[in-house]
């Protein structure tokens, strides 16, 4: 059965295009490797993908430093290869969904360029965030940018312009309604090519306050904003809220202006998705008022422990939250930003969590290579490209083990990727991981998702939220067992190393790991593995 409308409760691959399939040899994936493995994605039984940028773009920061949001990088192909993915897709039944990078711009974008050449105080220079240095020659305030390194740039009169992410990254000025419209040409040129919806980057950033003033702790409110950094909550809580460049009110006059034009596209149920990093978690669901977008990530199991307590805490937060604007919840275990989940929890606990999240309502976002159980490559560090390692000059390791090229078939590494040389190493240890394998092994990740995907599809969708079975919170036995009731289904995990008995009567439909041991209503579901079971 599917819901209405499609995206709601949708299950959207994301594909991360320079390492999907690469189709002319170069060492990197592109628009017509990923054509040629759509038959692939429909089968795993998705409703829609994601394509993380393919843009014009120097690739400093993996595409998401754009020189033309409005053209293919010829790495990638060009924009009759755009077109017929977008037709191949629907013909499979599959929805597209772009990402789009509203924040900033490349530094070789034509208006950077112009806006270097153009004088203080400009028309040109006006399209971004330009000022003047202060008196002693230091930048206009003390702001990190995310990737390391101070947020802003001098340039040759003296000026500094405002970089959140890398130097090559010039924030846009989205007080200038030429920025605005200018954007709204770029929505249209993909809603008219067929996509079907939109990633927004950094959704809570484009309106910036206090430009020109010092934050109190500008390190802390960085760190703040970084997951791998260890902070008390509290400290990081007071901090986030502080943070001057995002999650101002302004952005949302932005989104009710976007959100009107998609509706424009009339019976074409255009939907977008923020990336919005926001705190407090109340905050996020202003994403997606009515007038708004229509889903926002809900990034908390992207770092979550495998523990009951706090899974618990974050599924039924989503839930609710969501729930008071009349949204659903997403849900992500990985995503290009950060370790894949198999490296992160463990191989069978990511098994176990994922068929635990694919059962809950909304939409469910799936990283590619996730459904291998791909781990983070094995990159060394003269290989890495991530700004982030480049810009700490290697104090940070960056992203780059998420985003390692997909293992296809064959028994030794680049396995099927390329005929030339991966733009990162895969390592020949993924073997027993390629698609070619596990598509014949009945026990295999990519079949568990397979069969979970067509489960949800059959029992779940539509079905409503959840009812608590066992929690913390809800006299669980244990405090290793979560479990939930959705429609006809009971959704069991164990978390713990040791198996565990329930009482449940119901016809098993899947296990994640293990072999479930049933009789006189009684089940044991095994070590660290999560049931659905169908009553
Ligand atoms: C979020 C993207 O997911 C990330 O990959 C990128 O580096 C930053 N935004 C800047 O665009």
């Amino acid at each position: 059965m599917k819901s209405s409308p499609w995206w709601k409760q949708a299950t959207i691959y994301q594909i991360y295009p320079r390492s999907f399939f690469d189709s002319n040899g170069d060492g990197e994936g592109d628009l017509p490797g990923i054509i040629s493995k759509l038959e692939y994605v429909k089968e795993l039984g998705v409703d829609a993908i994601w394509l993380s940028p393919f843009y014009t773009s120097p690739n400093k920061d993996g595409g998401y430093d754009v020189a033309d949001p409005r053209d293919v990088d010829p790495r990638f192909g060009n924009l009759d290869d755009a077109k017929k993915l977008i037709q191949v897709a629907h013909s499979l039944g599959l929805k597209v969904i772009v990402d789009v990078v509203p924040n900033h711009f490349s530094d070789q974008h034509i208006w950077f360029q112009q806006a270097l050449k153009a004088k203080k105080g400009s028309a040109e220079r006006a399209r971004f965030h330009f000022y003047d240095a202060n008196e002693d020659g230091t930048p206009p305030n003390n702001w990190i940018s995310l990737f390391g390194g101070p947020s802003w740039t001098q340039v040759e009169d003296g000026q500094y312009y405002l970089h959140l992410f890398d130097s090559s990254q010039p924030d846009l000025n989205w007080d200038n309604p030429e920025v605005a419209s200018d954007y709204e040409v770029t929505l249209r040129f993909w809603l008219d090519l067929g996509v079907d919806g939109f990633r927004i980057d950094v959704a809570h950033g484009l309106v910036k306050e206090n430009l020109l003033t010092n934050h109190p702790d500008p390190q802390g409110i960085s760190d703040a904003l970084r997951l791998d950094v260890s902070m008390d909550p509290e400290i990081r809580y007071a901090l986030l809220p502080t943070v001057p460049y995002f999650d101002r009110q302004g952005v949302h006059e932005i989104y009710r202006k976007w959100r009107k034009l998609f509706d424009s596209y009339k019976d074409r149920d255009i939907m977008a998705v923020a990336e919005a990093w926001v705190h407090p978690p109340i905050n996020s669901t202003r994403y997606v008022r009515s007038d708004e977008l229509h889903q926002v990530f809900n990034f908390d199991l992207l770092d979550a422990p495998f523990k009951s307590d706090f899974l618990y805490e974050v599924v039924n937060r989503s839930i609710e939250l969501m729930d008071s604007v009349g949204a659903l919840p997403t849900w992500a275990l990985s995503n290009h930003d950060s370790p894949r989940v198999a490296s992160r929890i463990g191989e069978v606990q990511a098994r176990a969590l994922a068929l635990f999240v694919l059962a809950l309502p909304g939409s469910c976002y799936v990283f590619a290579g996730q459904e291998l159980g791909l781990p983070d490559g094995e990159i060394p560090d003269s290989s890495r490209q991530d700004p982030i390692y480049i810009r700490t000059k290697g104090a940070q390791k960056g992203r780059d083990g998420a985003r390692v090229p997909l293992p296809w078939n064959g028994d030794t590494a680049p396995f099927g990727f390329t005929t030339g040389k991966p733009w990162l190493p895969l390592t020949d240890k993924w073997k027993e991981l390629t698609v070619e394998k596990q598509s014949v092994d009945p026990k295999s990740t990519l079949n568990l998702f397979r069969t979970a995907l067509k489960l949800r599809a059959d029992h779940l969708i539509d079905q409503g939220s959840i009812t608590w079975l066992e929690s913390p919170e809800h006299g669980s036995k244990s405090d290793s067992l979560l479990a939930v009731r959705r429609g006809n289904v009971s959704i069991y995990m164990n978390l713990s190393d040791s198996a565990a008995e329930v009482e449940i009567t119901g016809k098993l439909l899947i296990v994640s790991a293990g072999i479930v041991d049933s009789r006189d209503g009684k089940v044991t579901i095994p070590p660290v593995s999560t049931i659905w079971v169908h009553h």
